[in-house]
């Protein structure tokens, strides 16, 4: 396939990394991780082949969700560094040809936005009408919260407001009203300041929270939710043609592919949406070593208009829910990966890392990220991952998988200079710390974890066709081996063994041609019957391109 057509659909091939700048790389020895400390680290995400970085929240918080509650949508958290060292960390991670998008958190802010703090000072404020107001909760108050663990309802009564305010979230996060087209207008000036700045897009937190206009007394002026965010889209387009909007949507695909849009076959909403529901059913099939869950959900899963695509992600800052399996499969997810109550968050997720619900095994490690990069949708990292980083459960709630980066075996994990306790998070010891697990020791090691994701990276950018092609969810009679092929101008063909056995799928391909294996130095010809017979170890797995024999 013509490398040319990637450039303009660059998120199609993309390789996103998703860091949050204060446990990266803390340049001043305050116990913070800094834009400059990030910007001395772009040559390592360079070298690893990321092509887009997506920053968790930097801006100006309370902290008390972790960054996503937050006071000033136009400026840079202090202890992360200033707006000028935004801009020239961007400018060298553009040098380096790399794209950067950000958090954009716009269903809500934090309690001491100066906005919420006017809002609820008096009915007269020009910001009441930016948040959403009732004198009494509706009812299903209670239904459809966020973080069981913390609140009981999604309304909260303000007391010097004297009504009750929504909240999806934290009631420390009061929802903004977006019927309200002063509040559409402010965040359509958000997006332009950071792109005017930049950035290349938006990973849209919490969208169908974002969307939803229920208990707004303003709702009727929103016709329908989804034409905002085509008119969110159109703005960003409009500003820069080649920005994207990631998406939050954690729905079954139906309602999913609602927020893709699709005006004539072109989507015009969301440029991406993660893939919650593959992600869940890949876990099942790992804990089952049966291939159908993932297979069944590869089938279902539709395809996204023209130039959409699906996001990718085995892991990421959240924790890993399961909330789209039924209770029993659920269950079999949690006994495999994470049977401990405290390795379990909000009774529907995991708040541990891949190589620690592997058992330490390298062999399934590498599994699942040749999944993560072969299978279609573009493919989300999130940091530490490609040195196989642990959590560290004594963090609390989702920080366990938020501990600082690990760059070498001393004090801090290389992270910061600063006293361990002014570090944003506890540093894992034992055979997950840095002393076993950083980025110098496996730079300089062929048969590191790193060098695997390295050498994967390297030959998905090389095979198009895994992004582009139509792909085809193949029969091999061995069921805990997952084949699928993807079809485009060429052939690319990947098989996963997700069962602990050498396993012989058998594919029915055009006899003659011929099958290069892409990750190690061999070639298999389609014998004459057009039955071809392949090899796989425990856990093992392939990558092949298909082509027909030269003359
Ligand atoms: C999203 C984020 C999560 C955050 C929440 C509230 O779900 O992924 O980390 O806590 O939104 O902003």
């Amino acid at each position: 396939m013509e490398l040319t057509r990637t450039a303009d659909l660059w998120w199609k091939t993309a390789v996103v990394y998703c860091l949050d700048v204060e446990t990266f790389s803390d340049s001043n020895g305050d116990g913070h991780g800094d834009f400059r400390g990030l910007a001395q680290r772009i040559d390592y995400l360079d070298r690893l082949g990321v092509t887009c970085l997506w920053l968790m929240p930097f801006y100006p918080s309370p902290d008390r969700d972790d960054g996503y509650d937050i006071t000033d949508f136009y400026g840079v958290d202090p202890r992360l560094g200033t707006l000028g060292d935004f801009v020239e960390f961007l400018r060298t991670a553009r040098d380096r040809g790399i794209r950067v998008i950000a958090d954009l958190v716009v269903n809500h802010t934090s309690d001491r936005h100066p906005w919420f703090q006017s809002a609820r000072s008096s009915r007269e404020s020009p910001y009441r009408d930016w948040y959403v107001w009732q004198d009494e909760p509706p009812p299903g108050a209670d239904k459809g919260i966020v973080f069981p663990d913390k609140e009981k309802s999604i309304w909260t009564y303000d007391e010097r407001a004297g009504q009750y305010y929504l909240h999806r979230f934290y009631k420390h996060q009061p929802d903004l009203n977006v019927a309200n087209p002063a509040v559409r207008d402010e965040i359509a000036r958000v997006m332009g300041f950071w792109l005017e700045l930049g950035l290349s897009g938006f990973r849209v937190d919490g969208v169908p929270f974002l969307l939803e206009t229920q208990g707004s007394p303003d709702a009727e002026l929103l016709p329908d939710p989804h034409d905002y965010l085509a008119d969110l889209r159109a703005f960003l387009s409009r500003r820069c043609g080649d920005a994207v909007l990631l998406g939050e949507v954690n729905l079954p695909y139906p309602d999913t592919m609602r927020f893709f849009g699709n005006a004539e076959g072109v989507g015009d909403e969301l440029t991406m949406c993660f893939d919650f529901v593959g992600m869940q059913r890949m876990y099942l099939a790992l804990a089952r070593s049966d291939a159908g869950p993932l297979a069944a959900a590869l089938r279902e899963r539709p395809q996204p208009p023209r130039d959409g695509h699906w996001g990718t992600f085995v892991r990421n800052h959240d924790e890993l829910t399961l909330d789209k399996l039924t209770e029993s499969e659920r269950k079999e997810v949690f006994d495999a990966f994470g049977p401990a109550p405290e390795m379990q968050l909000y009774g529907r997720g995991l708040r541990r890392r891949v190589p620690t619900m592997f058992g330490g095994d390298p062999r399934r490690i590498r599994l699942v990220y040749s999944l993560l990069y072969s299978l279609p949708g573009t493919p989300v990292l999130f940091y530490g991952e490609e040195i196989g980083m642990a959590e560290d459960l004594r963090a609390e709630g989702r920080l366990a998988v938020r501990t600082p980066m690990q760059w070498a075996p001393i004090r801090n994990g290389g992270f910061s200079t600063a006293d361990p306790r002014q570090l944003p998070g506890p540093i894992p010891n034992g055979h997950y710390g840095p002393k076993q697990v950083n980025v110098s020791a496996q730079e300089r090691d062929p048969d590191s974890l790193l060098s695997w994701i390295r050498r994967l990276i390297e030959r998905y950018r090389e095979c198009p066709e895994l992004a582009w092609g139509r792909y085809t969810v193949l029969d091999t009679g061995v069921p805990s081996v997952l084949a699928h092929r993807c079809d485009i101008d060429g052939t690319v063909i990947a098989l996963h063994n997700l069962a602990d056995s050498d396993a012989e799928p058998r594919l029915s391909l055009d006899p003659g041609s011929v099958l290069t294996d892409l990750l190690h130095d061999e070639h298999t010809t389609v014998p004459d019957n057009g039955t071809v017979s392949l090899r796989l170890g425990p856990y093992g797995c392939r990558w092949l391109r298909l082509s027909q024999p030269a003359g």
